[in-house]
């Protein structure tokens, strides 16, 4: 599914957090926004996902316009940093929790779903451990159980936002891993904000590179490194 953003602004009490912004992102490509705090990345996020909406501009998927469309109807999945479970359910109630609180014509029978979350389970590599509380489970696979959730009703996109700021580095490095995996496996379309050079670089297909709320560079990991496009992405990297 492809992601196009036409010129979208954004004010806040006067000050331009978007300006006439545009980003066209192809079907399963994995992109990484990178910039520093207040950038607007966060802000891009919201709009493509429809938790905010644009001053100006559209949102595209495959060229229809969503602009308009409320967040519960654009079918997406999404992983924050502290997105936080439930902490009395367990594991699998979590897992199954946007299934469980669809309109009964559309929800999937109890069996159905049981077996939707064993698969998830598998999917992020905690198989067996759907009966567990959250507080039994260490940080790491507390995050592989939000992305496990965000996953439940087969999203076409995936919007990840700092989802693994609060883990040590180790951890990172793993779930970066697992985390490209279940992309390129579900042929899924995912963005992924970050302040983090390296996890950019070390995970994306293509990285679109924000400064004030514009784009400064839009290209592959390699590209960026051969050829920065202005002195604040060479700055930025350095
Ligand atoms: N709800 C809000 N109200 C007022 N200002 C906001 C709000 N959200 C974001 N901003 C401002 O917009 C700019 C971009 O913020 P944000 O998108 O959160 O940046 P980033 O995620 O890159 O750190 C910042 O100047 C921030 O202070
Ligand atoms: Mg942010």
């Amino acid at each position: 599914m492809a992601i196009t953003v036409e010129a979208v602004s954004k004010q806040f009490d006067g000050h331009s957090a978007l300006e006439a912004l545009d980003l066209e992102i192809a079907d399963r490509t994995f992109v990484a926004l990178l910039g520093p705090s207040g950038s607007g990345k966060t802000t891009l996020l919201r709009i493509i996902a429809g938790l905010a909406y644009a001053d100006e501009g559209h949102i595209r998927f495959d060229g229809e316009d969503v602009t308009e469309i409320p967040v519960q109807r654009r079918n997406i999945g999404f992983v924050f940093q502290n997105y936080a479970l439930f902490r009395h359910m367990t594991i699998a109630e979590n897992i199954a929790f946007g299934l469980s609180v669809m309109k009964r014509r559309d929800r999937p029978s109890k069996a159905d779903i049981a077996a939707r979350v064993e698969e998830l389970l598998g999917i992020v590599r905690l198989d067996g451990l759907g009966k567990r509380y959250p507080t039994q489970l260490s940080g790491g696979q507390r995050q592989r159980v939000a992305l496990a959730r965000a996953l439940a009703r087969k999203p076409r996109f995936l919007l990840l936002d700092e989802p693994f700021g609060a883990l040590d580095a180790k951890v990172r490095q793993e779930l970066r891993s697992a985390l490209r995996e279940i992309h390129d496996r579900l042929g899924l379309t995912s963005i992924f904000v970050t302040h983090d050079r390296d996890e950019a670089f070390g995970l994306a297909d293509r990285i679109a590179i924000l400064n004030g709320g514009k784009i400064e560079q839009y290209d592959s990991p390699e590209a960026i490194n051969r050829a920065p496009a202005t002195d604040f992405v060479r700055e930025f990297l350095a």
